[in-house]
């Protein structure tokens, strides 16, 4: 079996300067497109699930089918990890169910809106560090805060605050903990900048050099103007939507981000295959007609992901 923690993987990643793409996952075409597209690639790769989409599919479906893609593909490195989650409880689950790997996301409080305090990520983190390490399991965490609220996660105020590089060093110190997210001005959606797209890469470099442990990068999708182009011509209303530029992606795993979250492209890539099959077949009405046609399409986004991100042939490293 295939299954691996993230740790294994992105210390791979990390010592040879490759990025690991972690795609967000709600149900089967999204998990069977991102096996397809490691597979052809030969990519590693982790497949995550938010606390919504575990609550969405009653927890023992989703993870399920996680394991079936594990089954189903003994020669890919596959870490199955829980994302944003929000408590010590949030995380026994996940491990119950099966995860390799778990983040606690003690940046914000419970309610995964309201900013926290240092003390209060620390307090958290270590919990999950002390209950999860005891059971193999890799822990990530974050430091910084997000900007905007789309899609449920992220600070009330839509406010982003950087990582401060010195608090990094002292959290991973006092946590223990085996990878860790940053804020160097992305958020979560498909609204992620008013105008020219701004990274702190400065942040970033002061971080790589203060901390040796992998750098994870939420609120990674690029809205590709294509996608959001395809869904708005089939009859979406997507203004102004905007991500982070796949250059700028690049430049980042250069200096030093081994995991890159992505859950906004292929809810696009979805939606758009799916809009644009409506539009041009009415008179369909069997799921399995238009959601092959998404999945195809999915696959082929993250096929291109995996390039890019340079996780493509890794899969025996
Ligand atoms: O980081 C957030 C992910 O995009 C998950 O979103 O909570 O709507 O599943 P979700
Ligand atoms: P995007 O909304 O940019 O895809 O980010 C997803 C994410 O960070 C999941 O944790
Ligand atoms: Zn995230």
């Amino acid at each position: 079996m295939a299954l691996v923690s993230t740790k294994e993987i992105l210390d791979k990643a990390m010592r040879s300067g490759y990025g690991v793409g972690a795609y967000n996952v709600n149900n089967m075409e999204q998990i069977q497109a991102i096996m397809l597209a490691a597979k052809d690639t030969q990519s590693p790769v982790i497949i995550q699930a938010s606390r919504g989409a575990l609550k969405y599919s009653s927890f023992i479906y989703l993870s399920y089918l996680m394991k079936a893609a594990i089954i189903d593909n003994p020669d890919i490195p596959i870490a199955m990890h829980l994302d944003h989650g929000n408590s010590l409880q949030s995380v026994i689950e996940a491990i119950n169910l099966g995860f390799s790997s778990v983040m606690i996301d003690g940046s914000l409080l419970e309610d995964g809106k309201t900013p926290s305090t240092y003390d209060y990520n620390v307090k958290v983190t270590r919990e999950v560090v002390d209950y999860a390490h005891k059971r193999n399991i890799s822990v990530e965490a974050e430091i910084g805060t997000l900007g905007g609220v789309e899609d449920g996660v992220g600070s009330h105020s839509g406010k982003a605050k950087l990582t401060d590089p010195n608090e990094a060093k002292r959290f991973v110190c006092e946590t223990g903990v085996d990878s860790l997210a940053i804020s160097i001005g992305t958020s979560h959606g498909a609204y992620k900048f008013q105008g020219e797209s701004k990274l702190a890469f400065d942040v970033l470099q002061d971080v790589r050099s203060l901390i040796n442990i992998p750098i994870v990068l939420h609120g990674s999708s690029s809205v590709p103007k294509c996608l959001v182009d395809k869904v708005n011509q089939y009859g979406g209303k997507l203004s102004g939507a905007t991500g982070v530029p796949m250059e700028s992606i690049q430049k980042a795993i250069q200096f030093g981000v081994s995991k890159i979250n992505v859950d906004t492209d292929g809810r696009l890539a979805m939606t758009a295959s799916i809009r644009k099959f409506f539009a041009e077949h009415p008179e369909k009405f069997d799921p399995r007609d238009y959601l092959s046609v998404a999945r195809a399409d999915l696959a082929k986004l993250i096929s291109y992901k995996m390039k890019d991100f340079k996780t493509a042939g890794h899969s025996n490293d």
